[in-house]
């Protein structure tokens, strides 16, 4: 939730009368008496989460972007693994306050020109926060377009526990995976889930390489003068840290899935082994969690094999990113975050194992269909954890911005879902989720969001198993 903040300068009748005096009548300050009248503030430099207090942006909701891309990777070694990025992004947004200054986010990268509604505007950048100054200033509700010219020097960006993430520069290309607050790294962007917005992509890379991003491909690559630009249509909503526009030397794959949906894989020629041989699992993997969570919620899927690493999987929106390899479980795992992160995603980052508690459970249910280890298996592997192991010991549903990606969030996770089916029964639990799905579809949704659903659609008073399971830094043993 975006948070007001007002300036002092307005705060007092006597203040704002003095403002009155100096700028005239014209002035957007609300006269005494006259409450109707715009107060003009600036947007807050973040979108209120508490463990990321700088991401997103307070003020704007962002409609859409449309990000004109130009990228060199770096030469070959020895030369620095440095790549050179320019951009032009055309960003269509709402004022959700009436703004007389509002910031995007940016990092490591540098902003030539913003143009608001066609005219070219003041702007600054102070650390990591594109501060632009609108004139006129916008009302609560009006529309703008925002042009921001941009580049510089990319590099391999880490998050705050050291993570590779964001536009992580490779020799043959980039891995673009941005969770949580990477974004910034490589387009000027409202940097949070609670703004979901749609995408456009024109990314022009030497010839020979391949430019992948969400969505589809909205026309056929064009190549002049040794450069391609590849197209991108990504028309469902979409939270930033889920955008990529990932650069190698990939080898595609189109096909279109057994439910309907069309596949576009991208896989470096280094690693089309056994990542392919899981990937191949796509089409069976959609029917099964169709069956489970509703039907697909976007128009493509597809999956992007990279030679090299960022240590991690991530379930960019409509087109995974897998580092190296892609073994079945993950490419489950990635799968079910289409649905449990992607179409219904965190309100804020301490909700994040409603992410991969679901998606950490779907691989359980996954290899039960595959006759491997039932999901009450998997839950009794957890519970025989011993109760002073350090597992136990944080609180699932509050895991600190260090703890998002820690085992406990995704184990006791699952953990806490498999409990919650004991508890209220098949039908319920999957009725839950297809509500789930589809109430929250589009949009982001909380713990508090989830735990009441679980006991509208159950009747079930469920007080102490969620307090239990998810706020309790010590092993379940009742609940
Ligand atoms: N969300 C990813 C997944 O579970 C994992 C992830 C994102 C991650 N950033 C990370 C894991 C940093 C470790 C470190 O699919
Ligand atoms: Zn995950």
């Amino acid at each position: 939730m975006p948070f007001r903040r007002r300036p002092a300068l307005v705060a007092t009748a006597t203040g704002a009368v003095a403002l009155a005096i100096l700028a005239g009548p014209s002035l957007a300050v609300a006269a005494p008496g006259n409450p109707g009248s715009p107060r003009y503030s600036a947007g807050a430099d973040g979108a209120g989460d508490p463990y990321f207090p700088l991401a997103g942006n307070g003020g704007i909701d962002v409609l859409h972007y449309d990000l004109d891309l130009d990228y060199t990777p770096p030469e070959p070694a020895p030369a620095p693994l440095e790549g050179e990025l320019q951009g032009i992004a055309t960003i269509d947004l709402v004022a959700t306050q009436d703004l007389d200054r509002f910031n995007l986010d940016l990092r490591g990268l540098t902003a030539t020109e913003v143009v608001v509604n066609g005219k070219p505007m003041s702007f600054d950048q102070v650390e990591n926060e594109l501060v632009i100054t609108p004139r006129p200033k916008l009302k609560t509700g009006s529309h703008a377009q925002v042009i921001v010219t941009y580049g510089g020097t990319t590099t391999r960006p880490t998050d705050i526990e050291g993570a590779l993430y964001g536009w992580v520069t490779t020799r043959d290309g980039a891995m673009v995976v941005s969770e949580p607050d990477g974004s910034a790294t490589w387009f000027p962007v409202n940097d949070h889930p609670t703004d979901k917005s749609t995408y456009t992509f024109e990314i022009t890379v030497p010839q020979g390489l391949v430019a992948v991003a969400n969505g589809l491909p909205s026309a056929d690559p064009t190549t002049a003068g040794g450069f391609t630009t590849w197209y991108w249509d990504a028309p469902d909503p979409m939270a930033a840290y889920l955008a990529t526009a990932s650069v190698g030397d990939y080898v595609v794959n189109e096909y279109v899935a057994a439910n309907g949906t069309p596949i576009f894989d991208a896989v470096d020629p280094a690693r089309l082994g056994a990542p392919s041989a899981a990937l191949a699992l796509t089409s069976d993997m959609l029917v099964f969690f169709e069956e489970r969570y509703g039907s697909y919620p976007f128009n493509s899927y597809g999956a992007i094999v990279d030679d090299d690493s960022v240590g991690y999987a991530l379930e960019t929106q409509t087109r995974s990113f897998f580092s190296r390899t892609a073994g079945e479980g993950t490419v489950a795992h990635e799968l079910a975050h289409q649905w449990m992160g992607d179409h219904v995603s965190p309100e804020r980052w301490a909700d994040i194992w409603l992410n991969e508690g679901w998606a950490t459970y779907s691989t359980w249910m996954w290899n039960e269909h595959r006759d491997r280890a039932t999901a009450q298996e998997s839950f009794d592997e957890i519970l025989a954890i011993p109760a002073d192991d350090e597992f136990w010991a944080s609180e699932v549903a509050d895991p600190g911005p260090l703890g998002l990606f820690t085992d406990p969030v995704y184990d006791r996770g699952a953990a806490t879902l498999h409990a919650l089916r004991v508890e209220i029964g098949d039908a319920a639990f999957f009725e839950l989720a297809k509500t789930w799905v589809e109430r929250y579809g589009g949009g982001t949704a909380s713990t508090e969001d989830f735990m009441a659903l679980a006991e509208e659609v159950s009747g079930q008073q469920l007080d102490t198993l969620f307090k239990v399971w998810l706020s309790t830094p010590s092993k379940p043993t009742t609940w």
